[in-house]
């Protein structure tokens, strides 16, 4: 590692911030042992501010048909050998519901634009959910939509959400994007969601076709400056039937100095090691948390759909059940000296569980955050 390089991360752990074009320094110039001191820096930062807890969120995939086509994503709609599914309101409430014996107090909706899910359709789905689980929160990933659908969605009781800003640069969207998509409504939508009070997750994929250093200091400026209260980073893995299967992965490499690098800029944002980054690398997310990671998304989805919900190819988590896929997260969270927290595990700073009379363990920082996830056949009090 050169003088210079180590000058640059010690002076982004000091300020949190870098200018644009230091970080596409510090990206061009990296090598392993830069890597090794900025993974160094942030696991320090994350258990600083998390303590050992590693936050954990049932992901159920809702729907696998997508008005959309983005070039990257496999269940884009004009990949027709795509087999698409949808949930109904009753199969999402029975995921919740096994999802919260199993001890989460989180559910992330994550599907398709699917026209089916309509205000009132969603609306009610969260309202449900809220009224069987008070004690969860629950986070919507289910694209662009009006102000107005945010809105109501918001009031029904959802408490985050999560959309991927993609890149940072309006050219380089327009190069995984088709015509009918814009970069400028993509903001919209994340200005939107922040200002109706959501805690709001951002994100982009690492090695996505045609991303520059420069394009990816771009997103870490935005990020900086966006400041999300989550952050989702996972390596771009090409999808058999899309525009880009001759394009090759990004790497686990990079996805974690940039893990490392979203860490010291933002030190409470909730921050995944991804499904995607498991895929490229064995023991990927396990090296996400080392990277400075601090939440994890076991798959909560119906075993039959899980193949369906196919964004890239070789995903992992496809055949296990919701139980087994928990405690094959546990063990790999305890494998590098974690432990998966049960609470809502809201982003510092927000004050939602408050307001809604809920006490968050959670929130208390620096190694309070309480209770593991209950073992297999106990039943979480
Ligand atoms: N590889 C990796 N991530 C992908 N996503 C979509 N397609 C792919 C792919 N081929 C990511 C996008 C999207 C999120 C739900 O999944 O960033 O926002
Ligand atoms: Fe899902 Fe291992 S984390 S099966």
């Amino acid at each position: 590692m050169t003088e210079r390089v180590k000058s640059l991360i010690f002076r982004l752990e000091r300020e949190q911030s870098l200018p644009e074009r230091e970080y596409a320094e510090l990206i061009r110039d990296r090598d392993e042992e830069a890597a090794a001191l900025l993974a160094r820096l942030a696991s320090e930062k994350r258990r600083a501010v998390f303590g050992d807890a590693v936050y954990t969120r049932g992901l159920i995939e809702i729907s696998s048909i997508c008005k959309n086509n983005c070039l990257y994503c496999g269940i884009r709609r004009d990949n027709i050998l795509a087999e698409r599914y949808r949930l109904t309101p009753e199969e999402i409430l029975a995921c919740a519901d096994e999802g919260h014996a199993l001890g989460f107090r989180t559910f992330v909706l994550q599907g398709g634009e699917d026209p089916f899910y309509t205000d009132e359709v969603l609306c009610g789905i969260v309202r449900q959910l809220k009224e069987r689980h008070p004690d969860c929160a629950v986070t919507l990933s289910v694209g662009e939509r009006s102000r107005e659908s945010y809105q109501a969605l918001r009031e029904a009781g959802a408490d985050r959400y999560l959309l991927r800003h993609e890149t940072a640069d309006p050219d380089h969207y327009a190069k995984l994007h088709p015509r009918e998509m814009s970069f400028d409504n993509r903001m919209r939508c994340l200005r939107d969601l922040k200002e109706l009070g959501y805690q709001t997750g951002c994100g982009f994929m690492v090695g996505s076709p045609f991303q520059t250093p420069e394009n990816l200091a771009g997103d870490l400026k935005f990020i900086e400056t966006f400041r999300p209260a989550m952050c989702g980073i996972g390596p771009f893995v090409p999808h058999r039937n899309t525009p880009f299967r001759d394009h090759a992965p990004g790497t686990a490499e990079l996805t974690l100095f940039l893990l490392s690098v979203i860490r010291l800029m933002l030190p409470e944002v909730l921050l995944p090691a991804t499904t995607a980054l498991g895929t490229v690398l064995p023991r990927g997310r396990e090296a996400g948390i080392l990277a400075g990671a601090n939440v994890v998304m076991p798959n909560l989805s119906p075993v039959r759909v899980r193949k369906k919900y196919e964004l890239y190819d070789n995903k992992i988590c496809t055949g296990e059940e919701s139980a087994q896929c928990r405690d094959c997260l546990q063990q790999r969270m305890r494998s590098v000296g974690c432990f998966p927290a049960v609470d809502r595990g809201d982003a510092p700073g927000y004050t939602s569980a408050k307001k809604n009379g809920i006490i968050n363990e959670g929130r208390k920082k620096h190694g309070k955050i309480r209770s593991e996830i209950p073992e297999s056949g106990r039943i979480h009090q």
